[in-house]
């Protein structure tokens, strides 16, 4: 197993450019099923999560071939049932029940397991799959949904934490195939969204209202092949533009989309760095002192939850007082007890971070716990003084193309060993 090692405090500069959006991939390469017709994904990521997707396709009969960035899939004959071994490494894994429910009127995929960030239910998913007439089963530890067919309806996908983005996904392309008119209401507007719909449309679906509270579905009889390239991954863009803000000397971002992570730069501006967006790129710049903030994690277009632990890195040593808190997995704090083991002076009030900058961070062994926490820890360790391991770094692997590599160019000393 592989750690990375960081050599701290070297500046960063220079430009990296972001790879395709893991968040969007997943549900696009699971939409595929939709349709007997092959189909073309570019700018997919090189990234475990992308191979589990793919794994799954391949094991329900998809034909699947993949070259540099480039995914065809051919899912001409498929068969209906995900089981455990398969989908129990990714939660992800979920939204091919709603292709598979459009397409085979009937799906079986084992139930998601607990996940570190905290309590992850998939009922709203199964509310719009009961609400489009399937009846739904859970048993044995397997989700099984069947209709003998599916008719649109209005579905309000409101949870308590806000809507659910793969829950929007999930109906929606189990929606595109039904009966008539599906109106989502409380729908996930999350950019992801709005790139499945996308591609989904180039198939011949009838979406409207992608990016917005409220999507109208009009089904049709059946899908064809389509060819699609994935949108930037704005949660690395995000990650990077800390990286530069915790310590860089002016990174520019390249191949991005500056509007998706527009709450995140206006939290960077308000801390008091220069932020510089052109049409596809954005660039951080030091201005003076940082200062510190308050902020709350919301769906999108709020400041994004997968952002919350790199923002904590950055604050751990911003002189004042900040306050985070978070609103859509209240207990994904995995990275404060690793961040304290560098010095950080950070205390848990609930679901608010309370972080009081310190002057330095010092290097030390620290494990990574999930995705998120793992780049903060990383991001911390480029800052800290001496040297940090960051130890199960597959959780990175899962969400960042070549993290250290990108970090590399920008002059970190930054290494991959094995444990
Ligand atoms: C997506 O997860 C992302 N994953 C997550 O990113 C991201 O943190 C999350 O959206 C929120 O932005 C992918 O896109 C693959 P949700 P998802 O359903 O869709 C509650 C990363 O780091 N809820 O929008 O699973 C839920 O518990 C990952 O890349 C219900 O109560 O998240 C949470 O509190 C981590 N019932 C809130 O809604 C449901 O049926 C939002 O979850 C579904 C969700």
């Amino acid at each position: 197993m592989d750690k990375i090692r960081i050599q701290g405090g070297r500046p960063l500069s220079g430009t990296i450019k972001v790879s395709g959006s893991k968040n969007s991939a997943l549900p696009i390469l699971a939409a595929t099923l939709l349709t007997h017709e092959p189909c073309t994904i570019h700018r997919v990521p090189d990234l475990s999560d992308t191979h589990y997707m793919l794994q799954i396709l391949v094991h329900l009969g998809a034909q699947v071939e993949r070259a540099s960035g480039v995914v065809t899939v051919a899912a001409e004959k498929i068969a209906s049932v995900a089981p455990y071994d398969v989908v129990r490494r990714m939660r992800a894994s979920v939204c091919v029940l709603g292709p598979l429910l459009g397409r085979c009127k009937e799906a079986t995929v084992s139930l998601p397991g607990g996940c570190v960030i905290g309590d992850r239910p998939i009922d709203l998913h199964l509310r719009g799959f009961e609400a489009l007439g399937a009846a739904v089963r859970v048993e044995g530890g397997n989700i099984k949904v069947f209709a003998p067919k599916l008719r649109g309806a209005i579905i309000n996908l409101a949870g308590k934490f806000g809507p659910t983005v793969l829950g929007t996904d999930n109906v929606m392309m189990a929606a595109v195939l039904a009966e008539g008119t599906t109106v989502i209401e409380n729908a996930a507007q999350e950019p992801e969204v709005v790139d499945l719909a996308t591609f989904l449309n180039k198939m011949g679906a009838k979406i409207e209202g992608a990016g917005t509270r409220r999507l109208i579905i009009e089904g049709v009889p059946e899908l064809h092949g389509a060819a699609h390239e994935i949108i930037p991954d704005r949660i690395e863009t995000g990650t990077f533009l800390v990286a530069g803000a915790i310590c860089g000397k002016g990174i520019t971002v390249a191949r991005a989309e500056p509007e998706h992570v527009q709450s995140v730069t206006a939290a960077l501006a308000t801390c008091g760095f220069r932020i510089n967006p052109e049409r596809d790129s954005i660039s951080v710049y030091p201005n003076g002192v940082p200062k510190p903030v308050e902020l709350g994690t919301a769906p999108y277009p709020g400041f994004p939850t997968d952002m919350q632990a790199q923002m904590c890195a950055l604050l751990a040593t911003t002189e004042g007082t900040s306050m985070i808190t978070e609103n859509i997995f209240p207990q994904r704090y995995m990275h404060v007890a690793e961040l304290k083991r560098m010095g950080a002076r950070m205390q848990l009030d609930g679901a608010t971070a309370v972080i009081d900058g310190v002057d330095r961070l010092l290097g030390a062994p620290v494990m990574a716990s999930d995705l998120r926490a793992s780049a903060a820890l990383v991001l911390a360790g480029l800052k800290a003084d001496g040297v940090t391991e960051v130890s199960r770094v597959y959780h990175i692997d899962r969400g960042y193309e070549n993290l250290d590599e990108k970090l590399r160019e920008l002059g970190a000393q930054i290494e991959r060993v094995k444990e």
